[in-house]
């Protein structure tokens, strides 16, 4: 199990110029901004769950794994891992735990770069112990899952980042940790690259039911894999499973996008006091409205549309997209995607 408590880190500001006198106190004594990175999370991952952590750039989802591997001390608060604290006892989870960290970040050197694939991931099984047998049975079936096999002998420097993302989710299908951190495991990998490295998450969690915590700003990829979501921005915003997050926020929200196509023209004043908002445009002898009601409007807008020939209604279903943009708001979620 998993229990960050409290769980903050602020960083010092960075230091301008040592000449500058603000940057000098900053540098000798204790720093009077900081910067926040994450603030007072708290949150419970059960045993074999995978757990999403949701955020946009900067909200700290880095910041979470690197506590969680001691790379970075908390301000204050704990992650505990297996009931033990992740910095102050290292020593007792460090074999228990792996972590792959986003986009080719290879913080810990794990890779030789002018050594092939497979002798690598032989070299890294070595470290962790697993006798060599059983080690190759495990490599050929990692290989295999994740579509590497005619890499097997390429020098690893050879490999597009794509490639080398999957190499690293070999590593704890031979591993096989208790507890697998993610972060952002699928950025900048294109989608059917993605896909696979989806399947081997999700098998990971089925075969040897490990534990996951994976960071994302990708709302599919949430969506897709974890069985519970925390939305965060530095403090958590909301938390639960994906698809009660969506209804939780449809009852919230209550309001409704109908699309619409109807042949002929429309008196859009017969929607005034009724729908919140309403766009019109026409084509080719169609009319297609976006219409934005309150729920319980819907039943009078549907007795308007009566009076005229309609072709097609949908009622736009919320996604997790939209929950996500309405706690965060637009224009972070904007900054997300274009990234
Ligand atoms: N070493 C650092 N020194 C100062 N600020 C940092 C450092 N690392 C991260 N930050 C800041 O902390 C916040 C959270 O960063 P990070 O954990 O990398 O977020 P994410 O991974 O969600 O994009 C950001 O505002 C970032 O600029
Ligand atoms: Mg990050």
């Amino acid at each position: 199990m998993i229990e960050s408590v409290n769980l903050t880190k602020f960083y010092p500001p960075p230091i301008k110029s040592l000449f500058d006198l603000k940057s000098l106190r900053d540098f000798l004594g204790k720093p009077r901004e900081k910067i926040p990175a994450l603030i007072d999370l708290n949150f419970k991952v059960r045993e074999g769950e995978i757990f999403g952590l949701l955020g946009p750039n900067g909200a700290g989802k880095t910041t979470f794994c690197k506590i969680a591997n001691a790379l970075v001390i908390p301000t204050r608060g704990n992650l505990y891992i297996n009931g033990h604290d992740s910095v102050r006892e290292h020593d007792k989870i460090k074999g228990r735990i792996f972590t792959i960290f986003g986009g080719e970040r290879d913080l810990f050197g794990l890779f030789q770069w002018r050594v092939s694939v497979e002798k690598n991931l032989k070299f890294i099984a070595e470290l962790w112990g697993i006798p060599k047998a059983e080690a190759e049975k495990r490599i050929n079936y990692a290989l295999e899952l994740l579509n590497l096999k005619e890499k097997r002998n390429e020098w690893y420097q050879k490999l597009s980042a794509g490639m080398r993302q999957k190499v690293y989710l070999a590593l704890p299908l031979i591993i096989q940790p208790e507890v697998l951190i993610l972060d952002e495991p699928t950025v900048y990998l294109d989608v059917f690259t993605k896909r696979e490295v989806w399947s081997a998450i999700l098998e990971l969690s089925k075969e040897f039911g490990t534990t996951i915590i994976l960071t994302t700003h990708n709302l599919n990829e949430a969506e897709a894999l974890c069985d519970r979501v925390l939305i965060f921005n530095k403090k958590k915003i909301a938390e639960g499973k994906p698809r009660e997050l969506i209804e939780k926020f449809q009852a919230l929200k209550m309001e409704r996008k109908l699309l619409v196509k109807l042949r002929g023209k429309v008196e859009t004043s017969d929607f005034n006091g009724i729908a919140e908002k309403i766009k019109v445009y026409s084509q080719n002898g169609f009319t297609y409205l976006e219409i934005y009601t309150k729920q319980d409007r819907l039943k009078d807008i549907l007795a308007i549309l009566t009076n005229y020939e309609v072709v097609d209604l949908q009622n736009e279903t919320i996604t997790l997209e939209d929950v996500f943009k309405k706690l965060l708001g637009d224009e972070n979620v904007k900054r997300v995607k274009s990234n």
